[in-house]
């Protein structure tokens, strides 16, 4: 088809008011407009070709080379292809654009899509860690510095946050997310989204966000990756989809389905889910990017007899672009001529394509995110700055007994040991983008840069964690035997005045496809921790992991436990300000620790069941050989100075549906040392229509304390708090009984109760 001069004046015109005027580009009536005016021009091929998305694997910069990547190059310069991923730099991106922009008839511009999960370069702690700190403003500051330094490398559209709610530490993936709690993550999930995205789409140093995966993926059956999901529809609305509202109302640009089936409909092809639920009920207005593959992937599932039928199926369910699966390109043009898809669902689809490029500024100037000057523009010391910042806040003190945190002045003699000491690759962790190999600071480093100089630090690894290379396609085989180095290690321990022992995960042990039967110490870590304890019982223990661990062994015997996640690039900095108490640790947990595997799926906001725990009588919802409660429970966390709650307050025993009442408590820092305590805010709904959780997150307030000082936290608890999705299929509240808790964790609270009229 011959290319459009005079469609490019109209367009130009059309572009050209925008770049005129910055406040059009926020108006959405104008957005609108411009959608509308190009889709009118589209053909059928056209607007298909917006639906499809590549990977570019291949070097852009050069001829393509195998025949697959010559045909994807035609296809861009057709204007078949509206975004691709993993094309990384400023000169591919721009090299990509190219052929789109000089050889398309439309000439629209082709968004740029990365998996940045937790940093771009600068690599912040995992995002389960990261949730750990509950300082939502880090959480916004960290995502605005990876747009920043995403921008800068030619991406626009990063596949983040991920805001799958998960309970399974067995799932490899529970480390992308922000834990067990909706509440929690829906809050993360604002924050990350305001801070890919800023105020302003079309700032060039913001980027879209992508809400991921819709739904229900972190529920996957006994934690196994891509696997078959039985949630009913009570949990769906109750416990999954808060925080993808949450996105959708902060105006997340695109969503991502799953690869999961959902009660027997694969996510991708999930109508009431994408097309009712989403934008239909949530009236949200971006567009839908399947998984990598999932919808060909329903071929497999058994829905689909082949990629044609998949296509129909996830287009017509509100899929609207394919990753890289070739279903939408060899199939949508067919299916509507066929009548098979309607025509207005492709132009329903194309319009959120194009409405998100137009709001990214793409129209405007489709090189906007290939600018090679913004690179020179980042100071990569300050990213390190916040990257350490928000580590030390990410982490969790597990244990403190004996005082051996911080470390005190009188300690001499420090041995570090274990296969993670001076590892400065696995904080790093997987979903690293552009994190280099080997970059991070490792605790070993970490105490040699921070410590006093008269302090002796000896190291001895004593063990590896497995063997083989790291890889994201290939982990370490984790099933190491070899206790040749506990010798060394065991004596390094003896002559020591403290012992760190850093312990856990491999850098690739999370994330996609990494689902594991044993979540304890893998290899042969559980025996050296053992044995050094023996020679020297002033352990502390360093775990560096993405999961939830099974350490019961250790709970019970080391005296001291820092849960330091993997934080990233400024790994060992971090860890080291907390030890030696530069950092007083404030991080509490996103998600249960268990005492057993087999109590996974684990969590706090659990049903009550008919009959809720009586350890008295075994016939009760427990197990007879280990007890139903979590080892260190959701929203732990333990500090260097001890706090004390008062009484819980209540302004009123009674609330009115339009009204509202405080509940209060007074926290005082009874300690020694300033403390930062994250106040907790839970509810229960005694009596309704449908079983409700034992308590529910529903607030918190981090609070600063100096030694001897006191404050009283008041949280407002209003009648939106009470609504649920009840028996009545609606978000509502019930009249009755309520009770509040509030503490610094969900296991010991306060408590008092209220009703509700209504
Ligand atoms: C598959 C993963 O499930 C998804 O989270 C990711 O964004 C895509 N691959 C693209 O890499």
């Amino acid at each position: 088809m011959k290319k459009l001069n005079l469609l490019g004046c109209f367009l130009l015109g059309c572009f050209m008011v925008k770049a005129q005027d910055s406040t059009i580009k926020s108006s959405v009536k104008n957005v609108e407009a411009k959608v509308d005016s190009v889709l009118t021009l589209m053909t059928l091929e056209e607007k298909v070709g917006q639906l499809v998305q590549y990977n570019g694997s291949w070097d852009l910069t050069g001829p393509a080379s195998e025949m697959n990547n010559k045909q994807k190059e035609e296809n861009l310069k057709a204007g078949k292809v509206g975004a691709m991923l993993n094309v990384l730099s400023v000169d591919a991106t721009r090299e990509a654009q190219k052929l789109v922009m000089e050889n398309s008839r439309l000439q629209i511009p082709l968004m740029f899509g990365y998996d940045v999960i937790h940093g771009y370069t600068t690599i912040f702690p995992v995002p389960l860690a990261e949730t750990a700190s509950w300082d939502l403003e880090a959480m916004e500051r960290t995502a605005e510095i990876a747009a920043l330094e995403s921008a800068a490398n030619g991406v626009n559209w990063t596949f983040s946050p991920m805001i799958d709610v998960s309970r399974d530490a067995r799932w490899g993936r529970i480390m992308e997310g922000s834990g067990e709690d909706p509440y929690l993550t829906s809050k993360v999930a604002v924050a990350k989204v305001k801070g890919y995205q800023s105020e302003d789409l079309a700032n060039p140093r913001s980027i879209a966000a992508t809400a991921k995966h819709f739904a229900g993926y972190g529920f996957g059956e006994a934690g196994r990756d891509y696997n078959t999901v039985h949630i009913g529809e009570n949990e769906l609305h109750n416990t999954i989809l808060p925080p993808f509202k949450a996105a959708a109302d902060a105006g997340v640009a695109t969503f991502m389905n799953a690869f999961n089936d959902l009660d027997g409909i694969p996510a991708t092809g999930h109508k009431t889910l994408q097309r009712d639920i989403l934008k239909r009920d949530w009236d949200w207005n971006g567009f839908v990017v399947s998984d990598w593959g999932s919808i060909p992937e329903m071929i497999a599932h058994g829905i689909a007899k082949d990629k044609k039928e998949a296509a129909k199926i996830a287009l017509n369910a509100g899929s609207d672009m394919d990753m890289e699966g070739g279903a939408y390109e060899s199939s949508l043009v067919d299916l509507v001529e066929e009548g098979e898809v309607s025509e207005d669902y492709i132009n329903d689809a194309v319009k959120r394509v194009l409405r998100v490029k137009f709001k990214l500024g793409l129209f405007d100037d489709p090189y906007l995110y290939s600018n090679a000057n913004l690179l020179d523009q980042i100071s990569f010391e300050e990213h390190k700055a916040v990257a350490r910042d928000v580590a030390k806040k990410s982490i969790v003190l597990l244990k403190n007994e004996k005082d051996l945190l911080p470390i005190k002045e009188f300690v001499k003699k420090i041995a570090v040991i274990g296969p993670l000491a001076d590892d400065k690759d696995t904080p790093i962790g997987n979903w690293r983008a552009q994190g280099e190999a080997n970059s991070a600071v490792s605790l070993l480093e970490g105490l040699q840069n921070n410590n006093d100089e008269n302090v002796e630090i000896s190291y001895a690894k004593g063990a590896d964690l497995g063997v083989g290379e790291r890889s994201f396609l290939m982990p370490l085989e984790i099933n190491e035997t070899d206790k040749s180095g506990f010798e060394e290690a065991i004596n390094t321990a003896s002559e020591a005045d403290l012992v760190i022992v850093a312990l856990g995960e491999d850098a690739f042990q999370t994330g996609e496809g990494r689902s594991q039967v044993n979540i304890g110490l893998a290899g042969v870590q559980q025996e050296l921790l053992e044995e050094i304890y023996k020679v020297n019982q002033n352990v502390v223990l360093v775990l560096i992991n993405g999961r939830p661990l099974e350490i019961t062994w250790a709970a019970e015997n080391i005296p001291a436990i820092v849960e330091a996640w993997q934080l990233g690039s400024e790994s060992g900095n971090a860890i080291a300000d907390v030890l030696l108490g530069d950092y007083n640790p404030s991080g509490k947990l996103p998600v249960s620790f268990p005492r057993a595997v087999g109590q996974e799926p684990l969590y706090y906001n659990q049903k009550s069941t008919g009959r809720p725990s009586n350890p008295t009588h075994v016939t009760y919802s427990g197990y007879t050989d280990e007890k139903k409660d979590a080892l260190y429970p959701f929203g732990f966390g333990l500090s260097y100075t001890d706090f004390e709650y008062g009484d819980l307050q209540l302004s009123s025993e009674e609330m009115d549906a339009n009204g509202s009442i405080e509940a209060s408590i007074t926290l005082s820092n009874i300690g020694n040392v300033e403390g930062k305590e994250i106040v907790q805010l839970y509810l229960r709904d005694l009596v309704a229509s449908t079983t409700r959780p034992v308590k529910e997150l529903k607030g918190f307030e981090a609070v600063n304390l100096a030694p001897g000082e006191s404050k009283t936290v008041t949280f407002e608890i209003d009648e939106e708090m009470l609504q649920f999705y009840n028996a009545n299929r609606k978000w509502e509240s019930e009249a009755g009984e309520f009770e509040v808790f509030i503490g610094g964790n969900s296991r010991d609270l306060q408590k008092a109760t209220f009703s509700l009229k209504k």
